[in-house]
């Protein structure tokens, strides 16, 4: 246990862990199953926040929860444990939280057995002060400690808040099964943790050291995945480019994974632009299955804010990175992260941001205002300088310069064929399948004969900033 808190963790008593014969109790107009220890079997939701890498932790953790005998539900309502995994990499993240966490509260005094969690990267950022702003909630854990949920449960079920918040680099929940939902793209963390310390970043501090799942093991899962009908693999890590183990770095995984049969496609997110290999390069270029589309996060266009973020490269490596993956992938579709008002960011560093930009014209980008994180490098060394209003007034000029961009670059596409991967229906009209094409562009389009997880050819006729609207043309007409 983290020696600064002051609520015991719990030593996981193996009897707990097994589960025995189930049976079934009527209490409170809700049927509790119990295993031959009289631990409830618990209905548990888990309600994700942040990045795909939580959304993946999420999966883990029903899998923990699954293997331990509790099941999880799809609706809030039939849940006796609610699960909140939550993201802290920006504070509105956290503000949205302790909002969500009061409502649930009104819920949790009218039902005496309701159990919240707060899991997730928050959970181990705030630590003992999430417990002052929201006393009520019975388990806090962090990323590395979801092995211990259904001791958890146990322990809060006989009235004993619990804390699970040590990092340990050692955990990469290799044996665990995810479980996934249905569909045809799975997301396959490779690699947990960051070693990169880019100032003004949480991470590190809250998923700590950087370690990579085994090759071998990795690629079993993809096997498993194909027999379970996923199609297209999304391989995951805070720098999923600096994945290795041993003699193998992230261009060979990338090749591994792209010829196991039945894999259409592979991507990945988010790289490092430092760790841009050659072998990476090589094989999204010369492997069919890997997709011709890259988030790389740029977070500034000025080679001074890129030093204070401590980013490792600078506005002209970054530059010539970009022409080299366009001089090899000509068709390749690129995506960034951009953040305004880092410390000390004055009006010419703004513009070199968004002349970059300008001259890069990405496909998308997510932009974000610096948010000074507590702990963090820049928050014990340097100034968060630049007022809110300054902020929001760059944030919105990138914004629209980059809708701009995204617009010209859809409108662009029309009259061409794209080949998209059927993933269900339109969200608006049931008479319509939609899916992305190999640079993650959402499409729609009719039905015709298609079926999900099949790749067909569609004629773009419309778009709009954010989606290309067409018509199936070929064999599944
Ligand atoms: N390497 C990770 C980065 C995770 S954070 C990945 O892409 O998977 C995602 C993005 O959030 C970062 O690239 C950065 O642009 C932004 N971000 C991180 N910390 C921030 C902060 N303190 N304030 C504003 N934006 C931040
Ligand atoms: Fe954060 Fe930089 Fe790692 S943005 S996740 S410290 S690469």
């Amino acid at each position: 246990m983290n020696k600064h808190l002051s609520l015991p963790l719990y030593k996981t008593p193996s009897s707990l862990l097994s589960d025995e014969k189930f049976f079934t109790q009527i209490d409170n107009n809700r049927i509790h199953s119990k295993n031959a220890n009289g631990h409830s079997v618990r209905n548990v939701f888990i309600e994700t926040y942040g990045c795909q890498m939580n959304v993946s932790d999420s999966e883990l953790m029903a899998g923990i929860l699954t293997q331990a005998g509790h099941k999880t539900v799809a609706d809030i309502e039939d849940a006796d444990v609610i699960l909140l995994n939550t993201c802290a990499i920006r504070e509105n993240a956290e503000t949205k939280v302790i909002n969500r966490l009061e409502h649930l509260n009104h819920r949790k005094r009218r039902e005496d057995n309701l159990i919240i969690g707060v899991c997730g990267c928050m959970a181990q950022h705030l630590r003992d002060k999430l417990l002052k702003a929201a006393p009520y909630v019975d388990l806090v854990m962090g990323p590395d400690a979801y092995r211990n949920l259904p001791m958890a449960l146990n322990a809060v079920a006989s009235g004993d808040p619990f804390l699970g918040l040590q990092l340990d680099k050692s955990e990469d929940y290799a044996d665990i099964a995810p479980i996934r939902k249905e569909g045809i793209r799975a997301w396959l963390t490779i690699q947990r943790g960051c070693d990169k310390m880019c100032t003004f970043c949480i991470v590190p501090f809250v998923r700590g050291r950087e370690r990579s799942l085994p090759l071998h093991l990795l690629t079993d899962d993809v096997k498993r995945l194909v027999d379970e009908g996923f199609k297209e693999i999304v391989l995951l890590g805070q720098t999923v480019n600096s994945y290795h183990d041993g003699d193998y770095d992230f261009g060979e995984l990338l090749w591994r994974v792209a010829e196991i049969d039945g894999v259409e496609r592979v991507r990945f997110t988010s790289p490092h632009p430092a760790d841009a290999t050659d072998s990476m390069i090589d094989a999204m270029e010369n492997c069919p299955q890997a997709c011709k589309q890259l988030h790389l996060p740029m977070q500034s266009g000025s080679t001074p804010m890129l030093e204070r973020m401590r980013r490792t490269y600078t506005a002209e490596e970054y530059r010539e990175l970009v022409a080299k993956l366009r001089e090899r992938i000509p068709e390749i579709a690129l995506s960034t992260d951009v953040i305004v008002g880092f410390c000390g960011e004055s009006e010419e560093d703004f513009m070199a941001t968004y002349n970059l930009m300008e001259e890069i014209r990405f496909d998308s980008a997510f932009m974000f205002k610096y948010s000074d994180r507590e702990g963090t490098l820049a928050n014990k060394s340097l100034e968060d300088d630049v007022p809110e209003t300054e902020k929001a007034r760059r944030l919105n000029e990138i914004i629209s310069l980059q809708e701009q961009i995204s617009a010209e670059i859809n409108q662009a596409i029309i009259g061409k064929t794209v080949s998209v991967l059927v993933e269900g229906d339109s969200r608006r009209d049931k008479d319509q399948f939609h899916g992305k094409t190999d640079t993650f562009k959402t499409t729609v389009f009719p039905k015709e004969n298609a079926q999900i997880g099949d790749i067909v050819d569609v004629k773009v006729h419309t778009t709009t900033a954010h989606t290309l609207i067409g018509n199936i043309i070929g064999d599944n007409c």
